[in-house]
């Protein structure tokens, strides 16, 4: 069992590349972006409170997204957690590390996915995913093989993010740099930091992130 850490930038290929782990590996995605969009949708107090720091690209508070992994944890995960999009600040990722030495478990990888900000552009824009099943897609670099039609599940019900556009990824990205890339100091001192290139194909990431997973 491994647990480890996606960490990068929006739009870096954090879920696509932790739907590939749950599936090749029995892993499970622990993603606060997805949990606070289920909450938006559904239209609980939480959801109500995070819609509108969300639209605006900000990071909700600290104590919100601990408390959401916490609760998901203890659900348990044989093949081990991937965890995407958290911790994104210091606090969080101390309370990653409580959590894990509390219920007996490590930490056995953060991989650091690069990917330079032209290209970020480029993927948040041409992004949809299915409502059903959660299957990410591009308009250019991985369409649907039938318009309109997931691949995976054969729903029609695509959707497009509100914070995906242009001007709400400069928020984003300036979040992630002054909030989020300090992990990259703090992980890389702790001796557990892999980088990958974001950049190449799917695929060709794939291999990077299971060339780490099958090292130690
Ligand atoms: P969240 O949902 O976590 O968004 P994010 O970090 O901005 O990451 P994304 O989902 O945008 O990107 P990704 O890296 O998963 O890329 P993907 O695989 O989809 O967070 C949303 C918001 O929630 C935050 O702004 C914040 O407000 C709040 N939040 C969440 N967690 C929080 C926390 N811990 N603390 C505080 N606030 C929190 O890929 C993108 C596109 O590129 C897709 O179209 C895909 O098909 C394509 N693509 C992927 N890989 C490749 C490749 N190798 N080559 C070409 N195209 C590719």
């Amino acid at each position: 069992m491994k647990n480890i850490i996606l960490l990068g930038p929006p739009g870096a290929g954090k879920g696509t590349q932790a739907k590939r782990l749950e599936e090749a590996r029995g892993m499970v995605q622990l993603s606060t972006g997805d949990m606070l969009k289920e909450a938006i949708a559904k239209g609980t107090d939480l959801g109500r409170r995070v819609e509108g720091i969300m639209a605006r690209g900000e990071l909700v508070t600290d104590e919100i997204v601990i408390g959401l992994i916490e609760a998901r944890m203890s659900d348990g995960a044989r093949g081990g957690f991937i965890f995407d999009g958290f911790p994104r600040t210091l606090k969080q990722a101390d309370a990653l590390g409580e959590l894990l030495s509390r219920t007996g478990q490590s930490l056995d990888a953060v991989i650091e996915m690069q990917v330079d900000d032209a290209a970020l552009v480029a993927r948040v824009t041409g992004r949809f995913t299915c409502g059903n099943c959660g299957a990410v897609y591009h308009d250019v670099t991985h369409p649907t093989r039938v318009a309109g039609v997931c691949d995976a599940c054969g729903s029609t019900n695509m959707k497009r993010r509100a914070d995906d556009n242009e001007e709400t990824l400069k928020t984003r990205l300036m979040e992630y740099y002054k909030k989020t890339s300090p992990l990259i100091g703090y992980y890389h001192a702790k001796g557990q930091l892999s980088a990958v290139d974001g950049l190449a194909d799917v695929e060709v990431v794939a291999d990077a992130i299971a060339k780490v997973l099958d090292k130690g």
